[in-house]
């Protein structure tokens, strides 16, 4: 599952693509929500997609997800064509999004939820019942300790604050071992301190997991990633470093100047 580790400021990415979504559309009652996408992540990258208010990021994610079926192109990962496989393939083959469940068990301790996420590891389903009886401490131990909740593991979840249910969500996501991760607005509502932890938890990601981020804050996007995609209207507009899309003047027209 490691992949190589990529610097963040290494601006020389090469090798095969993990990720290659190529000329990627889909249409809602006629209307292109994205039209003719194409995007390559490297293994290792922290790639960050932002764009406008309906420019379809998210839609861009629930089609590499396979929860929308494209109408046009293709995505191509770990040099398989994965057009519209069914999320579960899609999971089996290594692309995490979010838990399959909508979001954590609230009456469950922080630790077990992690090990309700490791019974549902693609890899892994079908034993379920094993799983269950099975101890899985130093994995979850391990992964909490990479979302900083290792001091709230005997904790109920209903204890914990916003940002701390979002760390929880990106640990449950990482105890299926995904590949490539996809993380749509992970600090929406946070505060700074937990929005610049949210950075640091991806951060130290970084290599072991590629990852997809769908973020606004400039601030957290030149914490964490070194390429920047824009969309606009379904298209990418432009694609390069956090210094370049800040001066595109296309992008300052569409997205970032206003
Ligand atoms: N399931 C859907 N049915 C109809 N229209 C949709 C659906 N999902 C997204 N859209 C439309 O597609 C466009 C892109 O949406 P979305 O991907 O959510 O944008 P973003 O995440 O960039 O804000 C919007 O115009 C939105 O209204
Ligand atoms: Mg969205």
């Amino acid at each position: 599952m490691a992949q190589t580790l990529l610097s963040q400021t290494s601006p020389e990415l090469s090798g095969t693509p993990l990720l290659e979504v190529h000329d990627l559309g889909v249409s809602f009652n006629g209307l292109s929500a994205v039209n003719g996408l194409s995007l390559s992540l490297m293994p290792g990258e922290v790639r960050v997609l932002i764009g406008a208010n309906g420019a379809g990021k998210t839609t861009t994610m629930d089609l590499i997800s396979g929860k929308t079926k494209a109408t046009n192109g293709t995505i191509r990962f770990k040099g398989r064509d994965i057009t519209n496989w069914t999320p579960n393939q899609i999971a089996r083959a290594g692309i995490g999004r979010k838990f399959q469940i909508p979001s954590v068990f609230k009456d469950l301790t922080v630790a077990e939820n992690m090990q309700v996420a490791l019974c549902f590891n693609p890899s892994v389903f079908g034993n379920l019942r094993q799983c269950l009886r099975r101890k899985d401490r130093a994995q979850i131990h391990e992964i909490l300790s990479r979302v900083g909740l290792e001091a709230m593991s005997d904790r109920p979840a209903r204890l914990l604050s916003h940002g701390q249910t979002q760390w929880l969500e990106i640990g449950m996501v990482l105890a299926q071992n995904p590949d490539l991760v996809l993380l749509d607005e992970p600090t929406a509502g946070m505060t700074v301190q937990e929005t610049r932890k949210t950075a640091d938890i991806i951060n130290a990601l970084r290599g072991q997991h590629t990852i997809l981020v769908v973020e606004h804050d400039m601030t957290f996007v030149r914490d964490i990633c070194h390429v920047i995609t824009v969309m606009h209207q379904g298209k990418k507009l432009a694609e390069g470093t956090v210094d370049e899309i800040e001066t595109n003047p296309a992008v300052l027209e569409a997205y970032l100047g206003g």
